[in-house]
């Protein structure tokens, strides 16, 4: 096995660089929390319910595919704002690919019981609105292969120099060099899987498993990273020797 040459150990820096190394490390790890939060805002209310489930994950790649957002409204939340009767139609309209040929019989229905909220004042979709209604009554297909093609390549670029720089510090870290070489090769490999597994849900629901491993397996590898490199560069037991 061999060693980090002694003059490279975490604990051994001078000053500058464990305050260099701190510093970005500390900045990293905040915005590795907001980048959490961000998932838990967005993704996570994908299916309307707070915190990040399986379900969240399918519908923001793999889509709603059981209907489409105007009709999961007028059969859940927005049920009782129109006669039973009235929903009825819509949601005929709506199954019937919403002809626009129907727009004079549906369109007073919609300006009727929904426009009061769903006004240009209210930031709710402007459902009384031929564009508008049509588009939320397409059945949803997740992210588009454009949308997912721009995230992935920002996250594959942005990531793996963050992790190229969090390995180099921790490379400098007294560890058992065979675990050494796992924690640092672990997130690139689920930086890989995270990202391959949002193209195999839009395609396939059930690979949804893959990006919760994936975000939790660089999570894990992170956070010892971290915790190790802290420890070593302030702890008396390292820096002492
Ligand atoms: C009393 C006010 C009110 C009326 C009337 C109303 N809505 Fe809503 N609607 C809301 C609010 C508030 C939300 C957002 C609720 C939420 O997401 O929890 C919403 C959400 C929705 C959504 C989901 C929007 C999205 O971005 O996913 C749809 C679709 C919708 N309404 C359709 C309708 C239709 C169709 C009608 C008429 C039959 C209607 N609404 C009548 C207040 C109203």
């Amino acid at each position: 096995m061999i060693e980090p040459r002694d003059d490279l150990t975490l604990g051994k820096l001078s000053l500058t660089y464990r305050v260099l190394f701190t510093g970005f490390l500390l900045v990293i790890g905040l915005g590795l929390c907001m980048a959490g939060a961000q998932i838990m805002l967005t993704h996570g209310k994908a299916d309307g319910k707070a915190g990040l489930s399986m379900d969240d994950i399918v519908y923001s790649y793999y889509g709603n595919r059981s209907g489409s957002k105007l009709e999961s409204a007028l059969t859940g939340k927005m049920k009782d704002k129109a006669p039973a009767d009235v929903n009825f139609m819509l949601i005929k309209w709506v199954r019937e690919d919403a002809p626009a040929a129907e727009w004079s019989k549906v369109g007073p229905l919609l300006e009727k019981h929904c426009a009061n909220c769903h006004d240009s004042e209210s930031g709710l979709p402007e459902v009384a609105k031929l564009e508008v209604a049509k588009g939320m009554a397409e059945i949803d297909h997740g992210a588009s292969i454009a949308s997912l093609t721009r995230v992935s390549h920002i996250h594959l670029f942005g990531i793996s120099f963050i992790f190229l720089f969090v390995g180099w510090i921790f490379g400098m870290a007294e560890f058992d060099q065979r675990w050494k070489v796992i924690l640092i090769s672990t997130p690139f490999a689920f930086l890989v899987l995270d990202v391959a597994s949002w193209w195999l849900t839009k395609f396939w629901p059930e690979c949804a498993w893959f990006t919760m491993i994936g975000g939790l397996g660089y999570s894990l590898a992170a956070m010892v990273m971290f915790a190790t490199s802290f420890a070593q560069m302030w702890l008396p037991r390292w820096t002492k020797k």
